[in-house]
């Protein structure tokens, strides 16, 4: 699909979404968020794609953050709807069936960390610096970034970048686990594309519900987490994946999964 600010493309199993809005450091406008969400959307449909990889174009920034020309015009009403909108975008992409790196290939600020908090790893580039500053502007985080840092990070560092709106350089952002690992410029996209290559030789459906447990369990409470982990454990038993991955095991050769 042809899409104003997005460039997407397939292949080898692999999609692809890049922001292309390099002149205004990929800034997400509404547009963008609306792109955004299609994409997603239709990489979650398509069988033939096994792992997402979002970046932004360009050397300088994966996003610098929601665009600051729209945010200057939001009342009560428009600023909450415009960023429930932002919140059902990031929680697409925390929920994605299939897994998603963030490629942190610059300023990932504001709207641009919530982005890549929603991925489910992220890999940085050493020029990346990230950030919450919306209160520099009078604002908070509003796509996620007072609620999925502090679940990363921890409240006590997810507070301090909240207030004080400190943008971090990318060792520091791998020092407290904001990203989950950083590689030079040249090496970012064959790092994140030989990552999804590792992940999706194992089995889908066993990616998918671990993603599943993973997200749904960790808000609950510990015995409630592993009932949950239990269920899909069970799940992941019925299916014909996991007869051919211990099978495959046993006979010593590599496993054929099928997604079933
Ligand atoms: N929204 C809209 N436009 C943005 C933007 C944003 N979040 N971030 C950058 N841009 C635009 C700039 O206005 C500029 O556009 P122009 O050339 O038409 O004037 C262009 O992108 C380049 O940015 P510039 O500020 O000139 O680059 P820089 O290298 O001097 O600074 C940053 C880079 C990231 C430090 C700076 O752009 C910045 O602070 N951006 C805003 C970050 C932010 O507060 N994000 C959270 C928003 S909630």
């Amino acid at each position: 699909m042809e899409y104003e600010n997005l460039l997407t493309k397939k292949g080898d199993s692999i999609g692809w979404v890049i922001i292309n809005r390099p002149d205004k450091l990929n800034a997400l406008n509404m547009n963008t968020i609306k792109e955004l969400h299609e994409a997603f959307l239709s990489f979650k449909q398509d069988h033939e794609v096994r792992a997402v990889i979002l970046s932004g174009s360009g050397e300088k920034a994966f996003v610098a953050g929601a665009d600051i020309s729209e945010l200057a015009h939001l009342d009560f009403d428009s600023g909450k709807k415009y960023v429930l909108k932002g919140q059902e975008l990031t929680t697409l992409i925390e929920n994605l069936n299939k897994p998603v790196i963030a490629a942190v290939n610059g300023y990932a600020l504001g709207g641009g960390t919530e982005l890549a908090l929603a991925c489910h790893v992220r890999i940085a580039s050493e020029n990346a610096k990230m950030g919450q500053p919306e209160v520099k502007l009078g604002l908070i985080p509003g796509f996620g970034g007072t609620q999925r840092l502090a679940r990363l990070v921890g409240k006590g560092k997810a507070m301090e970048f909240v207030l004080s709106g400190k943008i971090i350089d990318v060792q520091e952002a791998l020092r407290i686990g904001l990203v989950n690992q950083v590689v030079s410029l040249g090496d970012l996209f064959p790092t994140c594309e030989a990552l999804a290559r590792e992940i999706i030789a194992n089995g889908p459906l066993a990616i998918e519900y671990s993603i599943e447990a993973m997200n749904k369990g960790l808000d609950r409470p510990l015995e409630e987490g592993l009932l949950l982990e239990a269920e899909f454990f069970g799940k992941a038993c019925k299916t014909e994946d996991s007869k051919e991955g211990t099978k495959a095991f046993l006979e010593k050769r590599k496993a054929n999964f099928q997604g079933r």
